[in-house]
């Protein structure tokens, strides 16, 4: 193993380090704190990179996508530990900014607009969150210029946001899903997991279980997804939700026949979970799925 990547803090040494390298450059942008859900992620970027390309990790705590009431302050910084994982994963590159690097000029005046899809579901419950996440995504994309960028599909929502600005935008970039990874209880990992009490995770479990039993219902349709899923809901009631739906993939709009994603938002005590799986659903009875 190497001796770890090159750490870059500042704009400048990004660049300097960029120009030297060989491609095809693959960047995965991360909020620090890093997982095994990271781990598949930086591991993916590895594997798309290939022996003679490079992989870049942004680690960046990007305040452009909290909101007011949000946890900006309290979202774990772990920079030793992130690091250490980027060097098992032989990751060339981690670019760690401080927040004045990325925004010189404070707050910046233009920024992306999210558009239809960035109101509904996270963009209702979380506003101006898709307008900070597309902000710096691009903004990562123009300082790192990689041929691949790989997101995770546990941010679904995210993801197809990512893909249409790349679409809308013209950005040269492929973007490359990578799947959830799971605790063996089920619970996708998140960063956000730490701040769970054993209570409020037993009670968080409630979310994957849904999840589970709308996919086991799929081939009943739209109405049988969405009735199994909300029957596990309401047995936990100290799980508060903020929706359980299905939707497009692409707009997240309503779901039609075919591929379609349960995706669903709940707070556990003060933790609030996002979680999501993907089904098919049959031609018959699955029209005008996405209400709340
Ligand atoms: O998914 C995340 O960790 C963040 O939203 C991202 C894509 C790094 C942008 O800050």
């Amino acid at each position: 193993m190497s001796d770890g990547p090159q750490l870059a803090t500042t704009r400048a040494d990004l660049a300097a380090a960029r120009a030297l390298m060989r491609g095809p450059v693959v960047l995965a942008p991360t909020m620090g704190a890093l997982h095994d859900g990271h781990a598949r992620l930086l591991g993916a970027a590895r594997t798309l990179a290939g022996p003679p390309g490079s992989v870049i990790v942004s680690i960046f705590v990007n305040p452009l996508q909290f909101g007011p009431n949000e946890d900006l302050d309290r979202y774990p910084r772990t920079l030793d530990a992130d690091l250490a994982i980027c060097a098992r994963e032989r990751a060339d590159l981690v670019f760690a900014p401080t927040a004045a690097e990325m925004y010189p000029g404070g707050r910046p005046e233009v920024t992306v607009d999210p558009g239809l899809a960035g109101q509904r579901f996270e963009g209702e419950f979380r506003p101006g969150f898709f307008g900070g996440v597309l902000t710096v995504v691009l903004k990562l994309l123009h300082l790192t210029r990689p041929a691949i960028a790989v997101f995770g599909q546990k941010d679904a929502q995210q993801l197809a946001l990512v893909r249409r600005m790349i679409t809308d935008l013209n950005l040269d970039v492929v973007i490359e899903p990578v799947p959830t990874v799971r605790d063996p209880d089920g619970l996708a990992i998140s960063s956000r997991n730490r701040y769970l009490s054993a209570a409020d995770r037993a009670v968080a479990l409630a979310l994957p279980r849904a999840l589970l039993a709308g996919h086991a219902a799929a081939r009943g349709g739209a109405d049988a997804v969405l009735a199994a899923a909300r029957g596990v809901l309401a047995v936990q009631p100290a799980l508060d939700v903020d929706y359980a739906a299905l939707v497009d993939p692409g707009t997240f709009g309503p779901a039609a026949p075919g591929p379609a994603l349960l995706v669903a938002a709940a707070r556990a005590g003060r933790t609030r979970l996002i979680d999501n799986v993907a089904l098919v659903l049959p031609a018959e009875g699955a029209g005008d799925a996405a209400h709340h």
